[in-house]
């Protein structure tokens, strides 16, 4: 199949260089040409115009909210902008909201193009480390036609059933992902304001059960404080948010999901916006009166 790809962000680049490499023919466009070029070397060509993807039979999407989904798609100039011509697929991998998700679904079955929903778990990172995973909903033959691909880029993709359910599935996944990381970042300061150094600290409970991939892989961050950025602040925001609207939508209470959405919203008022969101360590060494300083300690990130 011809591919097509919309949004080389961070997510975009790891994932679209992972189907180049692979060996896929694979056309891609970004908003910023510049950050899709080094792609070439890998085999990728470029579009100049997003509708140039729409001669592909099945075109991937991974932009930032549902309005930049919409733009890119359904916009003057976007994927579907030359009447009459459309891809046959959309995987769309963006993390947005259920509501967001049907009207895609809509819009697009209007041009008669089949849709995936397939959010992703991983960061650029663990793209690169193989360790990415799809979780995927829609008509189950869109599933079975984009599986090889998907195959190239991560090595774990689970169907979940018809419609936007993998929305929800994602939505709930980056709820725990904020929860958890404000819920590390407040023993982490606890423990080393009682002593203990945040390295031994988190070697301990890494080997615990409590341990997990994605606390093995903030440690080095945790530990030597490097907060280059993995995910935005303002993109696990919307990720909160979109959880509080789905509770409020099924009437289910997510308290923890509200302090941490709170907490998320401090950190963007104080202007911890480009670094990391691993930057909640800091936030709450500061509402602890620690200091916190780099420890220079090797420590893994478990990824290999
Ligand atoms: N980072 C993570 O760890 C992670 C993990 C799982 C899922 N996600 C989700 O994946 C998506 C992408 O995240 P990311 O971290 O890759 O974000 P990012 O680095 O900020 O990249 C965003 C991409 O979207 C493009 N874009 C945004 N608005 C656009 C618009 N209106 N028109 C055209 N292009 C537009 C950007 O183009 P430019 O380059 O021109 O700005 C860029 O290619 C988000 O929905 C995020 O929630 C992220």
């Amino acid at each position: 199949m011809k591919l097509g790809w919309i949004g080389i962000g961070r997510m975009g680049y790891a994932m679209a260089e992972r189907l180049a490499k692979g060996g896929a023919d694979v056309t891609v466009w970004n908003r910023t040409r510049a950050k899709a070029e080094p792609l070439v070397k890998h085999g990728a060509k470029i579009a100049d115009r997003l509708a140039d993807l729409a001669a592909c039979d099945l075109v991937f999407c991974m932009v930032s909210t549902w309005d930049d989904v919409r733009e890119v798609i359904a916009g003057p100039a976007g994927l579907l902008s030359s009447p009459g011509k459309q891809p046959k697929l959309v995987v769309e991998c963006s993390s947005i909201s259920l509501e967001g998700s049907a009207e895609l679904r809509e819009l697009l079955a209007g041009r008669g193009v089949d849709m995936l929903a397939a959010p992703v778990s991983g960061n650029a990172k663990v793209i690169k480390a193989g360790r990415l995973s799809f979780v995927c909903s829609g008509p189950k033959a869109a599933y079975d036609r984009a599986l090889p691909y998907m195959t190239l880029i991560a090595p774990s993709a689970s169907y979940v059933g018809e419609g936007e359910l993998a929305r929800i599935v994602k939505i709930c996944h980056n709820v725990f992902l904020g929860v958890v990381t404000q819920s590390l970042a407040e023993i982490t300061v606890l423990a080393q304001k009682a002593g203990v150094p945040r390295h031994a600290f988190l070697d301990f409970m890494n080997q615990s059960v409590m341990g997990s991939t994605f606390s093995r892989y903030k440690t080095p961050a945790f530990v030597n404080l490097d907060f280059k950025v993995t995910f935005t602040p303002k993109l696990l925001r919307k990720d909160l948010d979109l959880g509080l609207d789905a509770g409020r939508r099924y009437d289910v209470p997510l308290p923890l999901a509200s302090i941490t959405r709170d907490l998320v919203q401090s950190m963007i008022g104080r202007g911890m916006t480009e670094e990391d969101f691993a930057m909640l360590l800091v936030q709450h060494a500061q509402a602890s009166g620690v200091e916190l300083t780099p420890e220079n300690v090797p420590v893994s990130d478990g990824l290999g």
